[in-house]
């Protein structure tokens, strides 16, 4: 009789629970649904030889969808923000008309699938600095929402020959950039888990199934009621 009560037991109501689980933390709105984000990339910084052009990108999502999205993108000249180029985007799929304020300058994103990248021709060592894209999506009450990208410019970049010394010379550089950027990584990660938390607060799912959980768990009660019964 104990026997197979516990033989039975874990087998007949394990799944209803774990079924229940499941459709708890659903019902509950865990998915990372988010309100406007801008995105400049996974590697947000880009190092280019001055004469060169060069893509600064980014790209807007947003969860309630946009309406008049502002954007604009800015350069911090020794911490004024000067801006670049600004618009408004009436919905998704538009392509805006750009305003641009500074030289050689083209918005290249077109709006296609939320891009709004745009390219800085024949850079100048005075194009190097941080450059901020910045949104604001006014059917979240003028909330502002940014991303900033690092373009580092240099009058050559390395150049590897042929002798050991610059062999290693670059693999340590490699292995220090790789850190680098593993760290950034981690600190963006940390930053979008805790952006993911603020968000999951304003943009939930309405977790209107509540009840069904609560049937669900007394059903699954009333089974395991049945079942020694039957026994
Ligand atoms: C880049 O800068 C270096 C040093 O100022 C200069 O010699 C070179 O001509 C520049 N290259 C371009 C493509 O402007
Ligand atoms: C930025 O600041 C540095 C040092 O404070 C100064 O040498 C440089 O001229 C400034 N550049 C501009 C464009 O104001
Ligand atoms: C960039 O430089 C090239 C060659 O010097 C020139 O033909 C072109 O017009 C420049 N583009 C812009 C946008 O300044
Ligand atoms: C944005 O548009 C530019 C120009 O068309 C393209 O090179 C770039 O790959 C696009 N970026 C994304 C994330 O789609
Ligand atoms: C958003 O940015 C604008 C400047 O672009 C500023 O005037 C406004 O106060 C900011 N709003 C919030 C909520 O931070």
């Amino acid at each position: 009789m104990e026997v197979q009560w516990a033989g039975v037991e874990p087998l007949r109501l394990g799944p209803p629970h774990i079924a229940v689980g499941l459709i708890f933390s659903i019902l509950l709105g865990v998915w990372p649904i988010q309100a406007l984000e801008m995105f400049v990339g996974k590697i947000p910084f880009l190092v280019a030889v001055n004469g060169s052009t060069v893509m600064l990108p980014c790209t807007y999502s947003s969860c309630i969808g946009i309406k008049n999205l502002y954007f604009n993108w800015q350069f911090n000249d020794n911490g004024t923000m000067q801006k670049v180029c600004e618009s408004v985007i009436a919905s998704e799929g538009v392509v805006p008309h750009v305003s641009i304020y500074r030289d050689r300058v083209e918005f290249v994103g077109k709006n296609d699938h939320n891009n709004i990248s745009i390219l800085l021709w024949n850079i100048t060592f005075e194009d190097g600095g941080y450059y901020t894209c910045f949104g604001r999506n006014p059917k979240e009450k003028g909330r502002n929402h940014s991303a900033t990208f690092h373009l580092i410019v240099v009058d050559e970049l390395r150049v590897v020959d042929n002798t050991l010394a610059t062999i290693i010379a670059s693999a340590v550089g490699g292995a220090i950039a790789a850190l680098m950027g593993f760290m950034l990584l981690k600190n963006f990660t940390l930053y979008v888990l805790a952006k993911m938390e603020e968000k999951n607060k304003e943009c939930l799912v309405s977790s209107s199934g509540i009840d069904n959980t609560e049937n669900g768990l007394s059903g699954s009660k009333a089974d395991s009621k049945a079942t020694p019964k039957k026994k």
